[in-house]
């Protein structure tokens, strides 16, 4: 069967993005008759003005039928006013997310070498750096109940939230991060604060046993999340994998972030789980938003957005040489000096999205 693949564009610099991914797709299709069955829909303020819903039942039928879902962005002052946060763009990622039942979500930090510069760490301390981080999605503090703003007396208010995780949370998002580990450098680092959070006492049990259970290959280590914030800034290659909750990673994958300099350089992944066949639901994007102060002027970092698809040519489809053939081509064209406005550095050669593209194809 045809390999397919949905395309959301979305908003602002979105459709840019994606259009140089698109070029890599014709490509594939010629040079190494890789096929894929593209389909395009809409997605955030793009569907609302069409449809008047930020994800229609079509659409998101379509993402439910494909293989893997590549987004770009959505969102823009357009449609920033509304009172009814349904009709938001971003409820439109939201309801993709959740439908698609994504809960583990990957977070690499790669330090391009020719980029060390752009860092704001120092150069021993990033050159080189690799490391993946795996954030739960759909559980913990962001979801958990009882949760709210409640008025208990004497003028005084309370706001609760409440972290929950399940056995069968933990595990499942565990052993996608142990299975990651197995085909990059067989390390897995697990970040909670068990020693002060009930949750946090789970999550290491759980992901304790299941290392015994079906991963004893794979080196296991356990670390508070307070420590491996300053872990990550004082020796980050010192991980491989790491896997955390939704708050903690949410934070943690952002911290990694800052080490590769620019948000035009960071993919992602969400990936759901296994079906009888073994295959995902999953959803590709650039980490960035839709830049609208720079939108429409080809001037948007195409690296991010193409980097994610990347991965999902070596996560969705298996095709790891591919994704090794286009994270090549953008370490070289960096390497010769070509830049976009956001990764900019003195001596070195300003260029569009899509000579970006073209430079990138070409390699
Ligand atoms: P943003 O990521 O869109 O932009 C932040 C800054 O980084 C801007 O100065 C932008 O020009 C720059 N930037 C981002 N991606 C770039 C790229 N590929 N190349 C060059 N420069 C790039 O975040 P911001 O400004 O907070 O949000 C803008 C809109 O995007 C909002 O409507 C927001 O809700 C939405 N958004 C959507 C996301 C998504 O679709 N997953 C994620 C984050 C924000
Ligand atoms: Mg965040």
């Amino acid at each position: 069967a045809n390999k397919k693949l949905l395309f959301l564009p979305g908003d602002g610099i979105g459709p840019e993005v994606m259009r140089q991914v698109r070029r890599v797709i014709d490509w594939m299709d010629r040079k190494r008759k890789i096929t894929f069955d593209v389909s395009e829909g809409l997605v955030g303020g793009a569907a609302i003005d069409a449809h008047g819903v930020p994800l229609s039942d079509a659409t998101l039928a379509e993402a439910l039928a494909v293989d893997a879902v590549m987004l770009g962005a959505v969102g823009g002052p357009k449609w920033d006013n509304p009172t009814d946060y349904t009709k938001r763009p971003e409820a439109g990622l939201l309801a993709l997310r959740k439908e698609l039942g994504l809960f583990a979500n990957l977070r690499p930090a790669v330090v391009f070498d020719a980029l060390v510069d752009a860092s704001t760490l120092k150069p021993d301390v990033i050159r080189g750096l690799d490391i993946l981080i795996v954030r739960e999605l759909t559980g913990g503090v962001y979801f958990g109940e009882p949760r709210g703003i409640t008025d208990i007396g004497n003028g005084e208010r309370r706001g609760v939230n409440t972290q929950v995780y399940t056995t069968s949370e933990i595990r499942r998002v565990a052993r996608v991060a142990f299975e990651l580990a197995r085909k990059r450098g067989n390390k897995l680092c697990s970040m909670e604060k068990a020693n002060v959070m009930e949750s946090g006492l789970l999550w290491r049990q759980e992901v304790t046993k299941l290392h015994q259970e079906e991963f004893q290959d794979v080196e296991l280590s356990h670390m508070y999340a307070d420590n491996g914030a300053m872990q990550l800034l004082k020796n980050p290659k010192q991980f491989d994998v790491i896997v955390t909750d939704n708050l903690f990673g949410d934070i943690l994958s952002d911290e990694a972030a800052m080490m590769t300099g620019s948000l035009g350089m960071l993919p992602s992944a969400s990936l759901g789980a296994p079906d009888a066949n073994g295959n995902r639901k999953a959803l590709y994007e650039p980490v960035h938003g839709s830049a609208p102060d720079i939108a429409g002027r080809d001037l948007a970092n195409p690296c991010a957005t193409l980097l994610s698809f990347a991965m999902c040519l070596r996560y969705s489809f298996n095709l790891d040489e591919d994704a090794k053939l286009i994270e090549r081509a953008i370490q070289n064209v960096l390497g010769g000096g070509m830049r976009t406005a956001d990764i900019m550095a003195p001596g070195m050669a300003r260029c569009s999205t899509t000579v970006m593209g073209d430079s990138i194809l070409r390699e």
